[in-house]
């Protein structure tokens, strides 16, 4: 097995390496003057199973090429199969035309990848569960759930927590990591009634007292979090943190959160966080090198991936 990093998260890919005790392949993925990637495999792979990791983050389209510019290099130096290993697949939210004329680019970039010669792919909490029929070619879709809910075990107190969607399009996320550790679930109903006119925040379930949990796949302006974590507080929430998959955390983000009542935001790294969410008083970092290095390497021996989830 050969492990090849791309520049996206070189921390989670070494933590990956360090799991399965295979080093890092020798590569350059570089940058010629103009910007153009450059990509040279400085090791044998023919009639190796390559495994690129790179998660699809900002800058979204540079880290983008570099998985296809490492495929295409793993190809033409006759790797037997590839895997791309993408931890936070970018271009996700985009799975279907929201109005007239607007593009699928899930599905686009899904073409691209599969044409650039990637056999296989790995990833994690896909935005919806659907994005896995983009690909043309086997896809296995992981889920943070059993990361966070060890997580959750550890530091919250069992009798009073109580799982939140922050909107109806998150239910089923939220029940499956409220049926693992147990707990009830509520969710927040965003409602605009009349055009113009600010959202209503309706709570479905009974929060006073509770200490919430709220669960989603993304954050990105956290503006999402940030208003319903006033709304769960402002209907009698004894306290809320956030367990979400992918710190995506663009803008102004981390000040957001670091200025809200949120007590705790808990992400992975699936995208490799920023100094500025590492010093972030409430913002705290759960590895998922472990559970993506199972899988990589249950895929290299064949053997069972969705075992890993029973
Ligand atoms: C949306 O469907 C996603 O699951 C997240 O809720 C959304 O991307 C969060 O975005 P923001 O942090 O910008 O509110």
């Amino acid at each position: 097995m050969k492990l090849v990093a791309g520049n996206s998260n070189r921390p989670l890919a070494e933590a990956i390496s360090a799991y399965l005790n295979v080093p890092l392949a020798k590569a350059q993925v570089r940058r010629f003057a103009d910007m153009e990637v450059f990509v040279e495999i400085q090791e044998n792979v023919r009639g190796e199973d390559t495994f690129i990791i790179q998660s699809t983050s900002f800058p979204t389209n540079d880290h983008l090429m570099e998985l296809l510019i490492i495929t295409d290099a793993l190809r033409r130096a006759s790797a037997r199969r590839i895997t791309a290993v993408i931890p936070y697949f970018g271009y996700a939210r985009q799975d279907r035309k929201p109005a007239a004329r607007t593009p699928i680019s899930a599905k686009l970039v899904a073409n691209i990848i599969a044409h650039a010669g990637v056999d296989r792919v790995l990833t994690l909490d896909l935005h919806a569960g659907q994005i896995q029929g983009f690909f043309d070619i086997p896809t296995d879709n992981l889920f943070a759930a059993p990361t966070l809910a060890r997580d959750i075990k550890d530091h919250l107190d069992g009798g009073n927590r109580m799982v939140v969607s922050p909107d109806v399009g998150g239910v089923v996320r939220a029940r499956a990591l409220a049926k693992r550790i147990d707990a009830p679930l509520a969710i927040v109903d965003k409602r605009r009634e009349r055009p113009g006119e600010s959202e209503v925040m309706n709570i479905i379930g009974d929060v006073s007292g509770r200490s919430c949990i709220l669960v989603d796949d993304i954050v990105d302006s956290g503006g999402t979090l940030v208003n319903a974590a006033d709304a769960l507080l402002a209907n009698g929430a004894k306290e809320v943190y956030a367990y979400i998959t992918h710190g995506v955390l663009s803008g102004g983000a981390v000040a957001r959160i670091a200025g809200s009542r949120l007590k705790e935001l808990v992400i992975t790294d699936s995208i490799m966080p920023t100094e500025a969410v590492k010093v972030a008083h409430n913002i705290r970092v759960i590895s998922i090198a472990q559970l993506m290095g199972e899988a990589i390497g249950r895929t290299a021996t064949e053997s069972s991936v969705s075992s890993l989830f029973d």
